[in-house]
């Protein structure tokens, strides 16, 4: 990541947006996405790791790049990003606009640049990313959603944060050289319960546990999981989701592997009794 970023930076280049792009990715945050994707690359038994460790830079380029984009007023409008000001709020808005778009594209060029390597899985790579990334199936539809009158919850969810997951596990078995279609189940199930996680976080914790604003969901009137089922129902809709994600891992040589990181996900996921709670209308 450090080196895509780094290209970036060089004499001639607008100093102030290079600058952006590296306050926009460093320090990061939990890394879950690409931790999976080389999760998966390892348990299908990859030969080619450095092929790996391009997909999983090119896969949270976009997921920081979603998060700028994310926070500017015409969206979220959260002047609070893991725990440092918004790069709109730290720049400007041209520049957060201009890197969440710069990131992007750095990305895809990421992907590109494995055809050296590999053509075939290049490709691929940068088919898959991109299905989970535009339209119709990616963060622009689930951003998309927000503008609509009437919000599907689950295409929304699905959309907005699960297709990257789905990214994760896919793009780590192409990366081995596997097909991506048996692994869409296991980063759908992590990604639903993961944003199902983040609408409880939402609800329940305060600024300094979440390193960004809480309460933005029914700020913006967002539709969210808690909303929609309460906190109870949303906590049993979380463990549904991951309750199926282990059975859906595809037989590969590090299933068992595979099978205790989802574990662990599962039991960071669920909110527990003692996480800071704030004010829950209702309850
Ligand atoms: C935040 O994702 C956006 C959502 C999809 C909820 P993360 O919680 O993975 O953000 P970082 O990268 O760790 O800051
Ligand atoms: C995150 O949605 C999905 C993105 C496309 C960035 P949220 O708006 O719920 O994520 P946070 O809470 O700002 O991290
Ligand atoms: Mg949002
Ligand atoms: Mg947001």
């Amino acid at each position: 990541m450090g080196r895509a970023i780094s290209r970036c930076g060089t004499r001639g280049a607008p100093a102030r947006l290079a600058s952006a792009l590296g306050y926009a990715v460093s320090p990061g945050g939990a890394r879950i996405r690409p931790t999976i994707l080389l999760a998966v690359a390892s348990a299908c038994g990859e030969d080619r790791p450095e092929i790996g460790d391009a997909a999983a830079t090119a896969l949270e380029l976009i997921h920081c790049a979603s998060l700028v984009h994310d926070d500017l007023p015409c969206f979220d409008n959260a002047d609070i990003r893991r725990g440092k000001p918004s790069v709109h709020r730290a720049y400007s808005q041209p520049i957060a606009v201009l890197t969440g778009d710069s990131l992007i594209i750095l990305a895809f060029e990421e992907l590109a640049r494995i055809a050296e390597i590999d053509a075939a899985r290049s490709a691929r790579l940068v088919l898959a990313l991109a299905r989970r990334t535009g339209m119709p199936g990616g963060i622009c539809a689930g951003q998309g959603w927000e503008s609509e009158e009437e919000i599907d919850l689950e295409a929304y969810h699905n959309a907005k944060t699960a297709a990257l997951f789905v990214a994760a596990t896919q793009m780590g078995a192409i990366a081995a050289g596997q097909e991506p279609g048996p692994w869409a189940e296991l980063g759908a199930r992590i990604g639903a319960a993961f944003q199902i996680a983040d609408d409880l976080r939402d609800t329940l914790c305060d600024a300094d546990t979440l390193g960004k604003p809480p309460g933005q969901d029914d700020l913006n009137g967002r539709p969210n999981a808690v909303a929609r089922y309460g906190v109870q129902g949303a906590m049993s809709k979380l463990k549904d989701s991951l309750g199926g994600a282990i059975a859906s891992i595809p037989s590969c040589p590090g299933e068992a592997m595979l099978a205790q990181m989802v574990q662990r996900y599962a039991e960071r996921l669920t909110p527990s009794a003692p996480m800071p709670r704030r004010t829950v209308p209702g309850e």
